[in-house]
């Protein structure tokens, strides 16, 4: 097999008219992260050795996203791919005997391992350049692979095809191998005498049959593989299909899905066996989900880890740890910073944020507990709020262990609660409260006796006349 070095060059400069969008088409999401960054790891999965991004509409915005991983260069124009390649001209004439793999970044499901094959057969056959196709039912949109015999002849767009030429369903992928000297030496050879008036990166090939070289065919097993999307219905087709095949994926390692109905799950995201998912799950980022886990009723979770058997009801946490079997939810906001030890127990329209929530410790209604540190097995009343931000700086509570906090305590930070701590119901805690302390701010009930008949009695008199109308 040969040793040639091999590059990669991905065409990122399109404005994606179609899209109708003000950023550059390749940062359109699938499943969350940019079509781009697809493209990117299957090069770098497939050990390719060094990669240099085409940018054009928008570089800034691409540049910023790439932040610098990767090697670039600016097409300040877009006249079509194979100008796009032109720009990158100096890049490849520093790799002239490397095999330069050519790819489009928005074609975001190519595989390491067929970006690998294709080249296995480039080098056995010892191409000039070899496309990889694929056949699929409807080409519409997509070049034509021409076949003389059995060999390709030429690559022709659809808006330059004839009607014959139309009915083929072999389609260019937009990934290429090319040996780099023979790219080289036709990329000037281009012309732009064509319906688009542009330099098509796929004449490359009738060019270099015509100069003597040899071009060879990959056909892709996997059709979906090589699917690119230029407006949004293209988008929502992949979104669809990348959807299908993590969830396919996760099925296999033992996730339970009872339906997968707005589930959507970024691929990056790992989720141990026995664990199930309900409808309208969304898991996002550098997410892990551990086993046997239930995740119900429209979870969205972002960039956090969440331990084993860990049960989840419509909530939504964020850049947070969330430890093994915990119970959390319904309604339950989880912002970012937050640090949930394992059996705690969180309910119903509390939030926490940027906090650590010590073992056995339970929140269970109503509550807000911002910027704190909260011991072991703290049982915090309904409607109580860490009162963190005093208009100009965020302060800290911390609870210590066993405490009690009462329904309706304010805990205005900064301030300290030793352990078992008990505060009375509706205090408001404005200082430090020492370990077995009992904290109580409120003022005294009064009772004052047949008041309320005096006043209520005309009232229930009027509710009784009007229910027996
Ligand atoms: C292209 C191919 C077509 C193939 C299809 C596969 C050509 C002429 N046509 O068509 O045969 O079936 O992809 O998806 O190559 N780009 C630039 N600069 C430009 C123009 C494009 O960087 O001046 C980039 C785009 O950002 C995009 C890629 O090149 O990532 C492909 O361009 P696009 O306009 O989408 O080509 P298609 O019409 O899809
Ligand atoms: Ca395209």
């Amino acid at each position: 097999m040969s040793s040639r070095e091999r590059v990669a060059v991905v065409l990122a400069g399109g404005e994606g008219k179609r899209m109708r969008s003000e950023k550059p088409k390749v940062l359109s999401e699938v499943m969350f992260r940019p079509m781009i960054s697809w493209v990117l790891d299957a090069c770098e999965c497939a050990k390719i050795k060094h990669i240099c991004v085409v940018t054009g509409y928008e570089s800034e915005q691409l540049e910023a996203y790439l932040g610098g991983r990767y090697e670039t260069v600016l097409q300040q124009e877009r006249k079509g791919t194979g100008h796009a390649v032109m720009m990158a001209q100096s890049y490849l004439s520093r790799f002239s005997n490397a095999d330069v793999l050519i790819l489009y970044g928005d074609a975001p499901f190519i595989e390491a391992q067929t970006i690998t094959a294709a080249w296995e057969r480039h080098a056995q056959e010892e191409n000039s350049v070899t496309v990889v196709t694929a056949e699929v039912e409807d080409p519409t949109g997509y070049g034509r692979i021409v076949r003389a015999g059995a060999e390709i002849a030429s690559i022709v767009e659809q808006k330059d095809a004839t009607e014959a030429e139309k009915s083929i369903r072999e389609i260019n992928s937009g990934i290429y191998w090319f040996r780099g000297e023979d790219l080289l030496e036709t990329l000037p050879q281009l012309q732009n005498n064509n319906s688009q008036g542009e330099y098509y990166l796929t004449d490359t090939i009738s060019l270099l049959i015509a100069a003597g070289k040899r071009a060879g065919i990959y056909q892709a097993e996997n059709a979906d593989s090589i699917l690119g999307a230029n407006d949004r219905k293209g988008l929502l087709m992949l979104n669809e299909i990348a959807k299908r095949k993590i969830i396919e994926k996760h099925l296999e390692a033992g996730v339970e899905f009872l339906s997968a109905d707005g589930v959507l799950i970024d691929p990056d995201v790992t989720i141990g066996a026995g664990t199930v998912i309900y409808p309208n799950t969304i898991l996002k980022g550098n997410t892990s989900v551990g086993k046997e886990c239930v995740l119900s009723n429209g979870c969205v979770i972002e960039n956090c880890s969440v331990g084993d058997r860990a049960r989840l009801n419509a909530i939504q946490a964020y850049d947070s740890t969330i430890g093994h079997d915990v119970s959390i939810g319904p309604y339950t906001h989880i912002r970012p910073g937050t640090k949930i030890h394992p059996h705690v127990k969180i309910g119903d329209f509390v939030e926490i944020k940027n906090s650590e929530i010590g073992e056995y410790t339970a929140v269970s209604h109503l509550t807000y507990v911002g910027d704190s540190d909260v011991g072991k097995n703290v049982n915090f009343g309904c409607g109580v709020v860490t009162v963190n931000y005093d208009g100009t700086k965020k302060s800290r509570t911390t609870i210590g262990d066993n405490a009690f906090i009462g329904c309706n305590t304010n805990l205005v930070a900064p301030v300290k609660l030793g352990d078992m701590v008990y505060t009375a119901a509706g205090t408001t805690v404005t200082k430090d409260v020492p370990d077995g302390a009992l904290a109580i701010g409120r003022a005294p009930t009064v009772i004052k006796e047949g008041y309320a008949t005096k006043k209520l009695k005309d009232f229930a008199k009027k509710h009784e006349k009007e229910t027996s109308k």
